[in-house]
């Protein structure tokens, strides 16, 4: 299981937004609308003031699921945990700019274990932070929310940095964008330059999540 190359658009649905109790089903649900990856939001109470999963619940969903894992480490020390994401399954592993200070080390090790690699900016950070490890790596992710919590509206200001973002790093690596995205601002950040498309609550708040997807796949312009 590996990222999808870039040149398509992906619709990575968060299970943020998803019922815990039952997880394995919300992923197979999302699993029979045709997306590819799912997108896992890892929360320590402490790099973010929320807490979700760890790499235990990781390798548990992992038996349920052929879907890529996407997961976004929003954790304080991420070198110190990646090992045990991956010996747990995740394919994809994006770690935050702001939580560590050898973003080209960690990039390294994520490659080495097997894994690919990417790096994410907090709505405030500029896109300078990235410039010289974004092209080391399979993806770059813009949060246009404060990350977090689910179900927060969309900045479109971040949402901007899309465009340099892709200067930066060509038509090879993908730009992922998370927060906010429902049929409205999809095709916003599309037309920046962003082909994976993070959806929480646009997608888990529904109760037909096929449909969901659905409307958020048709609402996008044709690249
Ligand atoms: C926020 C998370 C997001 C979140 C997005 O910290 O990183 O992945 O699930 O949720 P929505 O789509 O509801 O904004
Ligand atoms: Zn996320």
């Amino acid at each position: 299981m590996r990222l999808p190359k870039a040149g398509t658009i992906e619709i990575v649905p968060s299970i943020l937004s998803a019922d815990f109790a039952k997880l394995a089903d919300e992923i197979a649900e999302i699993e029979s609308a045709g997306v590819n990856v799912v997108h896992l939001d890892i929360m320590d109470g402490h790099f973010v003031p929320n807490i979700t999963i760890g790499p235990p619940v990781v390798a548990k969903l992992r038996k349920h699921s052929n879907l890529v894992f996407d997961s976004h480490l929003m954790i304080s020390e991420p070198e110190k945990y990646v090992e045990r994401f991956v010996e747990a399954g995740a394919n994809h592993i994006t770690f935050h700019i702001e939580a560590t200070d050898k973003p080209e080390k960690l990039i390294d090790i994520l490659h080495k274990l097997g894994c690919t690699a990417g790096i994410c900016l907090n709505p405030e950070t500029p896109v300078e932070a990235i410039e010289a490890v974004a092209p080391l790596c399979d993806m770059v992710l813009v949060m246009t929310v404060e990350p977090g919590f689910g179900a927060q509206e969309f900045m479109l200001e971040a949402a901007k940095k899309i465009v340099r973002v892709r200067e930066i790093v060509g038509p090879e690596i993908r730009v992922e964008v998370d927060g906010g995205i429902d049929t409205e601002t999809a095709p916003i950040v599309v037309s920046y330059g962003a082909d994976t498309l993070v959806a929480g609550n646009a997608i888990f708040a529904k109760t037909d999540r096929i449909a969901a997807i659905n409307a958020i796949r048709e609402a996008c312009p044709v690249r």
